[in-house]
């Protein structure tokens, strides 16, 4: 062991341990659920899950998964081109392009590896890449990746400055636009609508990552896309498998065929990484099968968003506006969102504090997720949660 190195690490953890912004992992020892049992907390309403259709502990998926097991055995032990390709996965492939309305889909173990394989695959030289301030990280990563393309941010939902770097990017071809669907640490949506008609003036190509709206946005479910009645004019969507859609893992691009075929030959983690496991493949097409056949648990979905949020105004919060299952409320500064949380998983809320570097220094942020299977009962007691920790914390006066 390198004893220098290791006292680095150390001395860096314990900086972050005086900030008060050192990450504490919770151990949970039953299944995702509306309620959960915590080795550090006990028994605690979750409000900090990615579960927003609670699809993970649907009785189907886990049904569909199981069987997958038996059918294809613990992993896939493979690299597609390698050592061949399950069924199963062209089945989901298909069934994930019929549900998104795109000719084809291709999947990755999770959407990281989605965004991370996707960008530096289609991006030669000539090309570039123009990203929201705000995507998420594994879009940043991505675009860094594609090392070939000029790559420019946009000031966060900023139609006026995208279109500033629109033009100063003509003559690089092709110029992608990227977005996240819904803004993760916001809860906000991408102006779609606009940033299609930009894409189509100036000839450019539009990536939306939809991770947090599959499941959640649009009528069915079919995410911001459908949201804004934009199906058919996204060039390439990506997301993940592993929130709405079962929660278990897995992410995919949809687009073209062309697209598609482009990145099985190209995309470095589909050549040199194993296939999303077989068992996933068949719980997230369970997941899917569910979503369109109960397009009531959107309904649910938004109808906690609605009476959650109202509440929370009520008591005096202030929690940023938007349409999504995301409903953050600024506190300011990392440590203090993050002994907030503290205080509410004493009081039996699961809810993660977010700071500085995942979101802006000074705009730390206490990120609630709703669930369509919170009951309302679990939200009143959330809600009295909240309200005396928001006292004692100084946030909520008389
Ligand atoms: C917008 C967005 N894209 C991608 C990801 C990564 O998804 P996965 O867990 O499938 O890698 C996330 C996860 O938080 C996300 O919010």
């Amino acid at each position: 062991m390198n004893a220098a190195f290791q006292a680095r690490l150390d001395a860096d953890l314990e900086k972050l341990k005086v900030a008060g912004t050192y990450k504490h992992l919770r151990h949970i020892t039953t299944p995702m659920a509306a309620e959960v049992h915590m080795e550090e907390a006990g028994d605690v309403i979750v409000l900090s899950s990615n579960n927003y259709l609670g699809l993970s502990g649907d009785a189907g998926v886990i049904a569909a998964g199981k069987r997958g097991l038996d059918a294809y055995g613990a992993g896939t032990a493979s690299v597609r081109f390698i050592c061949g390709t399950f069924d199963i996965h062209r089945t989901l492939e298909r069934r994930i392009a019929a549900f998104l309305r795109t000719e084809a889909s291709l999947t990755y173990v999770s959407c990281w590896n989605a965004n991370t394989g996707l960008f530096p695959t289609i991006c030669e030289d000539g090309s570039a890449i123009i990203s929201d301030e705000l995507n998420h990280a594994s879009i940043i990563d991505g675009c860094r990746l594609a090392g070939k393309a000029r790559r420019e941010r946009f000031k966060h939902a900023d139609m006026a400055d995208l279109e500033e770097k629109l033009k100063a990017l003509q003559g690089c071809a092709p110029v992608l636009i990227v977005t996240d669907g819904v803004f993760s640490m916001e809860g906000s949506l991408a102006n779609l609508p606009e940033i299609v008609a930009l894409a189509k003036k100036y000839g450019a190509v539009t990536v939306v990552d939809d991770s947090h709206g599959t499941g959640v946005m649009g009528h069915s479910g079919r995410g911001t896309i459908e949201h804004f009645g934009l199906e058919g004019e996204i060039d390439i969507i990506t997301g993940t498998l592993g929130k709405a859609l079962g929660g278990a893992a897995g992410g995919f691009v949809a687009g073209s065929t062309s697209l598609i075929d482009t990145l099985i030959q190209k995309s470095r983690p589909q050549l040199f990484s194993n296939a999303l496991p077989a068992t996933v493949a068949c719980s997230a097409l369970a997941a899917i099968d569910a979503l369109e056949a109960h397009p009531e648990m959107v309904a649910r979905l938004r109808e906690n968003v609605a009476y959650f949020r109202a509440a929370l105004v009520q008591l005096g919060f202030k929690p940023l506006d938007g349409e999504s299952a995301i409903v953050p409320i600024i506190v300011g500064e990392t440590a203090f969102a993050i002994a907030m949380s503290d205080r509410l998983l004493e009081r039996g809320v699961f809810v993660t504090g977010f700071g500085f570097p995942v979101v802006p220094e000074g705009t730390a942020r206490i990120r609630v997720q709703i669930g369509a299977n919170l009951t309302k009962g679990e939200m009143d007691r959330a809600l009295a949660a909240f309200e005396s920790v928001g006292r004692a914390v100084g946030i909520l006066r008389d």
